[in-house]
């Protein structure tokens, strides 16, 4: 650690000098770092995670977290280049790959991090809040590995989209969607529940971060 990063551990319950900051590390640096000070970002940083968190157990919503942002920035380049370049560039397919197996990171790390949760207690006192939307996320994230199958237009899509406008489809409200009807497919699979998502998710690491990591039972 060098001296300008140690300055959280030094200044700690104080304001936070913007100026004097700026003068040593530059302005950007010193304009990021004054978040830390703002509510509820606070009460995040310079905290010492207990000793039972250092395992690769409690590393596993980290990992869900980050396969997530690989599918989000995979996501976004597929939806700016469209179907041609994903079907018949070599880059294309290989983006297509890339955002493919980040679902699969997402589900495996994501399925683990569950069992870590449960077999920890971890959704004791106040945490069932967090616990609920973690399991709200979940539904979220297959509901949007649907509509990606949906998306892709092959005879596993073809199939799925048959079974699932009877099995699904045909419930109240979820009526309203056709799973042939591509443009709406793709609608939800690229705005609707990634957005919803991102923001679940952002709300659970905050609570993680505001509420500590629970003692394991
Ligand atoms: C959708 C993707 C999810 C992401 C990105 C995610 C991310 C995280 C992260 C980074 C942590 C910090 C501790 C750790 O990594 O083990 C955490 C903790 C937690 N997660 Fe998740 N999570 C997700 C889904 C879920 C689901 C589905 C549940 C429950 C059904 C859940 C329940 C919890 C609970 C209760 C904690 C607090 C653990 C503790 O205090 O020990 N999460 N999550």
């Amino acid at each position: 650690m060098t001296d300008q990063d140690d300055y959280f551990a030094h200044h700690k319950g104080e304001p936070f000098r913007f100026k004097e900051r700026k003068k040593e590390v530059g302005w950007l640096k010193a304009a990021l770092e004054s978040f830390a000070y703002l509510p509820p970002f606070n009460r995040m940083f310079g905290k010492v995670e207990p000793s039972y968190a250092e395992s690769y157990w409690y590393c596993l919503g980290g990992l869900t977290f980050l396969s997530f942002l690989f599918l989000v920035i995979t996501g976004i380049i597929l939806t700016l280049f469209g179907p041609p370049w994903w079907l018949h560039t070599p880059t294309g397919v290989a983006v297509k790959s890339m955002h493919y197996w980040s679902a699969q990171a997402f589900f495996f790390f994501l399925f683990i991090h569950v069992v870590r949760v449960w077999l920890t207690g971890a959704y004791r006192g106040e945490r069932w809040v967090n616990y609920a939307i973690g399991l709200t996320s979940l539904f979220l994230a297959l509901g949007e590995n649907l509509f990606g199958v949906l998306a892709r237009g092959d005879w596993e899509s073809q199939f799925v989209a048959m079974h699932s406008n009877y099995m699904l489809f045909g419930l109240p409200l979820l009526r309203l969607i056709t799973p042939s009807n591509f443009t709406q497919v793709i609608l939800i699979h690229v705005a609707f529940i990634p957005f919803t998502l991102l923001v679940l998710i952002g709300v659970h690491v905050t609570l993680v971060k505001l509420q500590g990591i629970a003692r394991p039972l």
